[in-house]
């Protein structure tokens, strides 16, 4: 399988270091030896490489920061489009960075590829909350893949365990889907400020480009709309959703709740009603009880309620470049396996 990377940022850079780590793994087992073909990044540059580039090379590039085009035929000149066009490659990961209000540039890098008969595979949260049905009707009209692992939870199965193993309809999911948020909590609990906090979770890689998503809760606004549209059967917009993030919470009651028997968290809900969809995003004071208090850092939760199984509750990383990498491989995987 040749690819095509958009976006070479901290989750590209993962998903390189992985595929490094279990690429004889996966050629052994599966027989899946994937080729990266071309790679474009708005600020690290432009390279094509029919052959397929070395990937301790471009993993090398990413760390000393050097410019891309030095490591194969120079694409100096072309933008994302033309390089999804021009690339030769079977699938085109779209890893930029998320917009909400407009999903873009990554929707139309998506519908390009789509509609060039190209599988996608996306961490970008932006495209699949606001035009994921639309986006899947394309890879279908297509006879291609949209898969999006990462959008929701980085690397631990959240769509395949849906689409692969659950069999029934998923009435309501409840959890935390936040790392940046809910390592700053756990954080502030022990002490730490609100910046000292934050500042780490970027250090980390955890958070958005800008961390006022995070922070404000439109990180976890978008991943509950993709649960409520994708896995629910809804019709939301992210506007729909009342959210609210952890900006207002003083960090004196976030560490004072554990003493009274209690633990804030950004908690995320989706039901189905009897004829729609609703969602709801915001702080909540759990008592130390409910298993979602137990969900410390990085850590994301999710339940997901179904007949007859009642609550099945994954528990797994929900932030990081090499984790969210995972879940492109994940999804390549399940391409390469014929998996639908
Ligand atoms: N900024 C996000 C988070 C990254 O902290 O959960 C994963 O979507």
């Amino acid at each position: 399988m040749k690819l095509c990377l958009i976006g070479y940022g901290n989750v590209g850079y993962g998903f390189v270091r992985v595929l490094l780590r279990h690429g004889l793994w996966l050629r052994e087992r599966f027989g899946f030896a994937p080729k990266i073909v071309a790679v474009h990044d708005i600020r690290r540059g432009t390279v094509l490489a029919p052959e397929g580039l070395d990937l301790e090379a471009l993993a090398a590039a990413w760390v000393e920061n050097r410019d891309l085009s030095e490591l194969g035929k120079s694409g100096a000149g072309l933008d994302a489009f033309a390089v999804i066009q021009e690339c030769g490659a079977d699938a085109v990961l779209e890893l930029t960075p998320t917009d909400l209000r407009t999903g873009e540039p990554a929707a139309g890098h998506i519908r390009l590829a789509l509609t060039a008969k190209k599988h996608v595979v996306t961490t970008n949260k932006g495209p699949v909350a606001l035009f994921g049905k639309e986006l899947l009707s394309l890879a279908k009209e297509n006879g291609v893949q949209f898969r999006f692992e990462g959008t929701v939870m980085a690397g631990t199965p959240l769509f395949s365990l849906v689409d692969f193993a659950l069999a029934a309809p998923v009435r309501r999911v409840r959890g935390i889907l936040n790392g940046t948020t809910n390592f700053i909590l756990t954080q502030m609990e022990t002490g730490k400020s609100y910046a000292e906090a934050l500042a780490e979770a970027q250090r980390l890689g955890y958070a958005e480009t800008d961390p006022t998503a995070d922070v404000e809760g439109f990180d976890a606004l978008a991943k509950i709309v993709i649960l409520a549209n994708m896995v629910l059967g809804g019709d939301l917009h992210p506007s729909d959703v009342p959210c609210q993030g952890i900006t207002k919470l003083p960090s004196s009651e976030v560490q004072r709740a554990p003493k009274e028997g209690f633990r804030w968290k950004l908690v995320v809900e989706a039901r189905r009603t009897q004829d729609e969809v609703e969602a709801k995003v915001g702080p909540e004071r759990l008592p130390l009880s409910d298993p979602l208090a137990q969900v410390g850092g990085v850590l994301n939760a999710l339940s997901l309620e179904l007949d007859p199984l009642g609550a099945v509750t994954i528990v797994g990383p929900g932030a990081g470049p090499e984790v969210t990498g995972h879940a492109v491989l994940s999804d390549l995987l399940a391409i390469h396996r014929g998996l639908r």
